[in-house]
């Protein structure tokens, strides 16, 4: 696989996570678990499948050092790893402002440190988006409850006309995800954008401002695929309970860094050996030790 451009990675792991107190009140949601993995394992997965080495993983200031803890500089995992915090949670567009320093105009791809995609088809649907550097790119998904999300309005002819933001009467079904594909202008653009009647900088403006420049392609990611976020009980409760499902019918792990690394040529045979050493009680170790033994 050939990756000629230097598309660089935000995981946005800040927020208030106030649908999920108790749980949040010591403690960041990308760091509850998701069945057997901490839930920011499953966007960095997803983003290196896309074949992205380079990451800056925007936090609250105060659980910065836990996902530094966790995650390191990345080189365990044959990538780099930065951080940098969110002092508050002004939206999600002002990502690209903390990162304009660590992007230094290259393009970039942003995913929400709670969102968690899996199907069939889904690493060359993002491969395939990565290497476009001249457009952005967004997914949108099916979804039942559609006022909860960035939703499209589409003409006659099925093209997206407008995002509209949590809207009360949704123009279709079809939601924004939370992975966005953006051109080496962002930065520029995202300092357009003033804060929404919420106070946030909101995603939609920015995509909204690339669709007025046709410069937006908006894909549709198919019911084959699977596309869960966590922020509520129930949420959390059912991504665990759909990994565990999947991993058990499977015997294979979904989400797991170790595994995609090696997999995607990050790193080798003897570094994969080395990572599953002090995780053998859990049985993710022998996990990958069977990866090696079945290759
Ligand atoms: P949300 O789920 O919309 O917000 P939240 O995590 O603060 O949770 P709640 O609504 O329960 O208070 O955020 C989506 C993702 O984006 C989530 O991973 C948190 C992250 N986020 C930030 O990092 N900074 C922000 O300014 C916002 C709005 C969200």
């Amino acid at each position: 696989m050939h990756f000629p451009n230097r598309r660089k990675g935000l995981i946005l792991a800040g927020g208030k996570g106030s649908r999920l107190r108790p749980i949040t009140n010591a403690i960041s949601k990308q760091l509850l678990p998701v069945y057997d993995k901490p839930m920011i394992y499953y966007p960095l997965t997803t983003l290196m499948l896309s074949g992205i080495k380079e990451y800056l993983i925007i936090s609250t200031p105060e659980d910065k050092i836990i996902f530094q803890k966790l995650l390191g500089n990345g080189k365990k995992w044959g990538l780099e790893i930065n951080y940098a915090v969110q002092d508050e949670p002004r939206g999600l567009a002002e990502a690209f402002l903390i990162a304009e320093d660590f992007l230094e105009g290259n393009s970039t791809v942003l995913i929400l440190g709670d969102n968690l995609f899996h199907g069939y088809g889904l690493s060359n649907l993002l491969q395939e988006s990565s290497l476009d550097n001249s457009q952005s790119t967004i997914f949108l998904y099916q979804v039942k409850d559609p006022e909860r999300y960035g939703v499209a309005e589409f003409d006659e002819n099925g093209k997206v006309l407008k995002i509209e933001e949590k809207p009360s009467k949704p123009k279709s079904n079809y939601a924004v995800t939370g992975i966005y594909f953006f051109s080496n202008d962002v930065v520029k653009k995202s300092k357009l954008l003033s804060p929404s009647k919420r106070g946030e900088l909101e995603i939609s403006d920015l995509n909204n401002l690339y669709l007025k420049e046709k410069r937006l392609n908006a894909k549709i990611m198919n019911r084959g695929m699977t596309w869960l976020d966590t922020g509520t009980f129930d949420s959390l409760h059912k991504a665990s309970s759909y990994i565990q499902t999947i991993e058990a019918r499977q015997g294979l792990k979904i989400g797991c860094p170790e595994e995609v690394a090696w997999r995607m040529g990050f790193i080798d045979n003897e570094s994969l050996k080395k990572l599953a050493q002090p995780l053998t009680n859990s049985g993710y170790g022998e996990y990958l030790i069977n990866l090696l033994e079945e290759s």
